[in-house]
């Protein structure tokens, strides 16, 4: 008998979430789906054990408060049959970095930052020890383009790219694999919620091609999957520029155009 494969998603009530629950449950995973909205959360679970006859369990937390990001952490830290994570829970928050509320500034840091860092760390340690398993962050192209005016925003998903590079860096001779996903604007509630101007909206992709194209990415191994990117040179491109940099970092010069003259 071989041991049911269980993935953990977060933020899966709905959106993006919601999809790579379907998804996982269609490639035969167990799922164990964590948000704040109980009902949603129960509806998708009755429908996906009915459609698939996977086992599904939910875990209602508010993953900006610390206790409730704790119990999340104690599942995975207890369960030994999770073999993927999917840190997908985040928020955006509309206006300028000056004018937006301090409450909303410190829930977007807890929820697309410090709950990634703390449920990818709760899991590590199993993950190594069965030298396999993976953990999916969803990050944004936002986080290349401080262009886009989404200071706050785009700085956490900058930070969820490098902290998916660097992590898999670390485990991946460890049979651990981690994969960033940078989605560009995808039609979901997030805009909604986030109070954006509706009139002002981007083009969107469906948020099912998304996740569709995410797990190509995903079975291929793929460390940083931009589903939107039409020509992936132009990401080898800047991680080639990115690596030329690397060594001058590594001596103790002063540049000439620093040096007092
Ligand atoms: N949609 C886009 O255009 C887009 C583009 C780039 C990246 N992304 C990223 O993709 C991910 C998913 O976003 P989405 O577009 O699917 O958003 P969404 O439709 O708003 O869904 C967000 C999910 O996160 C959950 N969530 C929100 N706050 C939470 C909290 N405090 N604690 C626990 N769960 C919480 C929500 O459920 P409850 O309300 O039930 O808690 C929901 O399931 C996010 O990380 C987002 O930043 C989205």
């Amino acid at each position: 008998m071989t041991t049911p494969s269980k993935v953990l998603i977060t933020g899966s009530s709905t959106g993006i979430g919601a999809i790579y629950a379907d998804r996982f449950a269609q490639r035969g995973y167990h799922l164990i789906l964590v948000a704040r909205d109980l009902t949603r959360l129960n509806q998708l679970a009755q429908q996906l054990m009915q459609t698939y006859k996977v086992k599904v369990e939910v875990i209602q937390a508010d993953l900006t408060q610390d206790q409730e990001i704790s119990r999340v952490e104690q599942v995975l830290q207890q369960d030994p049959n999770i073999d993927i994570l999917v840190n997908n829970a985040g928020m955006s928050v509309s206006g300028s970095f000056g004018q937006q509320n301090l409450n909303k500034i410190e829930q977007l840091i807890a929820l697309n930052m410090t709950a990634v860092v703390r449920l990818s760390h709760a899991v590590c340690q199993q993950l190594i020890q069965k030298k396999s398993g993976a953990i999916i962050n969803i990050g944004s192209v936002v986080g290349l383009a401080p262009e886009f005016g989404l200071t706050l925003y785009g700085g956490s998903k900058a930070f969820i790219q490098y902290f998916s590079q660097a992590l898999n860096l670390e485990l991946k001779d460890k049979g651990v694999y981690v994969q960033a996903v940078l989605p560009s604007a995808t039609k979901t509630e997030i805009w909604e919620r986030s109070g954006s101007d509706i009139k002002n909206l981007p083009p969107m992709m469906d948020a099912n091609d998304l996740v569709d194209a995410a797990l190509v990415g995903f079975d291929k191994k793929e460390n940083i999957t931009i589903p939107v990117l039409q020509d992936e040179n132009k990401w080898k491109d800047y991680e080639q520029l990115r690596m030329k940099l690397l060594p001058e970092f590594s001596t103790a010069k002063v540049a000439p155009r620093y040096q007092k003259v």
